[in-house]
C-alpha cells in the first residue's frame, strides 16, 4: 500500500482500557458516516452505550491511528454461544481518512481475525445506498458475499490455517510494539 494517508499510520487491536479512545473516534464522525454507521441518525448518549456494550462483548476492534488517534475502526462482535460462528462487524473511518484504503486494510485484519475464529457467518448492516461500502465487499469478494439492503457477508475461507495464526501473531506484535512506543511517549511528554 502506497497511499501516503495510510502509510502515516498503524492499525492494531484495540486493548480493553481504550474504550474511550474508541468513542471519542465515533463521535469525531460528520453526520452522514455516523448515519451509515448506525443505519440512521444517533445521538451521542447512544454512542457512549453502544462502546460499554462493544467492550463487554469480547469484540475485536481493530484501530487504524494516525499520531496516536484513532481514525478508524473495524468492529467484529461475535453472536454469542447460541451463534457462535456468526458475527456482526462494521467499520468506521473519519471523512479526511475515507477513500485512501483504510477500509480495506481494517476488512482485512478483521477477516483474518474471523477466520482464526472459525467465524463462517459475518453480518454487516450496510445501507443499500452505501456505494463505497459496496465497493469495499467486492474487493473481498473472493472471501465474502454480500447481500446489501438487509445485511450480509459470509466468510467462505472460514478455516484457520497456521499461517493465517501466524499471520495475525506477527500483525499483533508488530501492533503491540507500536502500542508500548505510543504509551512511552505519552508518559515522556512533558506536562
Ligand atoms: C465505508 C468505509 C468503511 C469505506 O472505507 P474507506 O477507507 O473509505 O474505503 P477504501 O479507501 O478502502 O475504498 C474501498 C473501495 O471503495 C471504492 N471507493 C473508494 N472511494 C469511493 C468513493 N468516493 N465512491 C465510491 N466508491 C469508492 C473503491 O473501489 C475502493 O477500492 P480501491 O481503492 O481498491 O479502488 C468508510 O468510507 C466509512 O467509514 N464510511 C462511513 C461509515 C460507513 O459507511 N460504514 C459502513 C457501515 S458497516
Amino acid at each position: 500500500m502506497h497511499d501516503p494517508l495510510v502509510d502515516d499510520g498503524v492499525i492494531r487491536k484495540l486493548w480493553i482500557g481504550e474504550a474511550g479512545l474508541y468513542r471519542d473516534h465515533l463521535l469525531r464522525l460528520d453526520m452522514a458516516s455516523r448515519n451509515s454507521r448506525f443505519g440512521g441518525a444517533v445521538a451521542d448518549d447512544f454512542i457512549a452505550g453502544y462502546v460499554n456494550t462493544t467492550f463487554g462483548l469480547n469484540a475485536i476492534v481493530h484501530g487504524f491511528f494516525v499520531d496516536g488517534v484513532l481514525r478508524g475502526a473495524a468492529e467484529l462482535r461475535p453472536l454469542g454461544p447460541t451463534f457462535a460462528r456468526e458475527a456482526e462487524a462494521a467499520l468506521s473511518i473519519e471523512q479526511a481518512w475515507q477513500s485512501h484504503g483504510v477500509g480495506s486494510a481494517l476488512l482485512d485484519r478483521t477477516l483474518l481475525a474471523a477466520r482464526n475464529r472459525g467465524i463462517r457467518m459475518l453480518h454487516m448492516a450496510c445501507l443499500a445506498n452505501n456505494r463505497r461500502m459496496q465497493e469495499l465487499a467486492r474487493k473481498f469478494a473472493a472471501e465474502l458475499t454480500f447481500d446489501f439492503g438487509s445485511v450480509v457477508g459470509e466468510v467462505a475461507a472460514a478455516r484457520p490455517t497456521p499461517l493465517s495464526v501466524l499471520r495475525e501473531a506477527v500483525a499483533d506484535g508488530h501492533g503491540f510494539a507500536t502500542a508500548m512506543l505510543d504509551v512511552q511517549s505519552r508518559m515522556l511528554r512533558p506536562i
